[in-house]
């Protein structure tokens, strides 16, 4: 089956990422390459376009797509944590945009097969770096049931976490979990049917995100990224972050709010001991988020959520 793609909010972060010939600008991650065929166009004749994705058929995928820029164009198949090593290693001290297009790709939840889908019948795996040891099957069949309710409340914020947990401990004892549709029929047994029927979402939705995202180390990741984030951006620089949930967005919204009031010592203190100043500037108070027709055309786009900064 082909690559699919659909890029999230393409105009705006196009716009925002304010791009100009020459630039030199990172998109950590690729996915179908939209965003970064976009970006590419903007800087050419002489800008630099660092793609980068934990996923290697992405990274294959990006390469079909970027031939014809493949001049301007370095490709890294690497978790965008790594983006300072990545930088430093070719000489680079800051650049003009970084993008962030979080969550998985419509790829992956399509042809992937490693179980990123409850309607289908998959191996539980979801990696989206198949270098990492950890999988969905590992979690599901080996973490104690306490584990298993933590990560699903907590990645998930299902609140059903205990039942489903209990359920799927029960039904290993005979025999390990190996599929996607498996889990998803026992996570749809494990609710009350009343709120099975009562849910706009499929009732395996929130355990099928929690998985993937402890999987993944997707929070873990992204709070590393943006804690150092600021020291990768030139002056001027921009930064935009397309989120697809709460979780993810309040780690953004948080890390640039505290980039943006510098300062952190206690309130009345005649001069400031901490150090530290403002190093990002939010371009809007509330998040961008995608307009209707978007939504119509896209579905996957609903949850989305784009933050811009600018390094100051
Ligand atoms: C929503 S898709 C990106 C879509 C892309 N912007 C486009 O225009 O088609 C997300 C991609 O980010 C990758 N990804 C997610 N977290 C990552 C991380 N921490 N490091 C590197 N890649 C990551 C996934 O493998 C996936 O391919």
């Amino acid at each position: 089956m082909g690559f699919e793609h659909t890029s999230v909010m393409p105009q705006e972060v196009h716009e925002h990422l304010n791009l100009k010939p020459g630039n030199i600008s990172v998109d950590c991650t690729l996915g179908g390459a939209g965003h970064a065929l976009a970006t590419i166009k903007a800087i050419l004749p002489d800008g630099l376009l660092i793609g980068i994705d934990q996923d290697l058929d992405a990274i294959a995928h990006a390469k079909k797509v970027l031939h014809p820029f493949k001049k301007n164009v370095q490709l890294i198949h690497s978790n965008f944590s790594d983006l300072p090593t990545i930088l430093n290693a070719n000489g680079i001290k800051g650049v003009n945009s970084i993008l962030l297009d979080l969550g998985f790709s419509l790829n992956q939840l399509k042809n992937g097969n490693r179980g990123f889908s409850f309607n289908k019948n998959e191996p539980l795996d979801m990696r989206m770096d198949i270098r990492n040891d950890l999988t969905a099957f590992e979690i599901i069949n080996s973490f104690e049931e306490n584990e298993l309710v933590n990560i699903f409340f907590k990645f998930g914020e299902e609140k059903f976490s205990r039942r489903i947990a209990k359920r799927i401990v029960e039904t290993r004892k005979n025999n390990p979990i190996h599929s996607s549709s498996e889990l998803s029929q026992i996570i749809t047994k494990a609710i009350p049917a009343k709120f099975v029927y009562g849910r706009r979402i499929h009732p395996a939705t929130k355990i099928f995100q929690a998985l993937r995202i402890a999987v993944n180390k997707e929070l873990e990741k992204l709070e590393m990224f943006m804690e150092i984030v600021p020291s990768l951006l030139l002056t001027g620089g921009r930064l935009c972050v397309i989120s697809f949930h709460s979780l993810e967005d309040r780690i953004v919204k948080q890390a640039i709010r505290r980039f943006e009031n510098g300062c952190t010592c206690p309130k009345g203190l005649p001069v400031c001991l901490c150090g530290f100043v403002p190093q990002l500037k939010s371009i809007f108070k509330k998040p961008l988020v995608p307009t209707k027709e978007e939504i119509n055309f896209n579905p996957m786009a609903r949850s989305s959520k784009l933050r811009v900064a600018q390094r100051v």
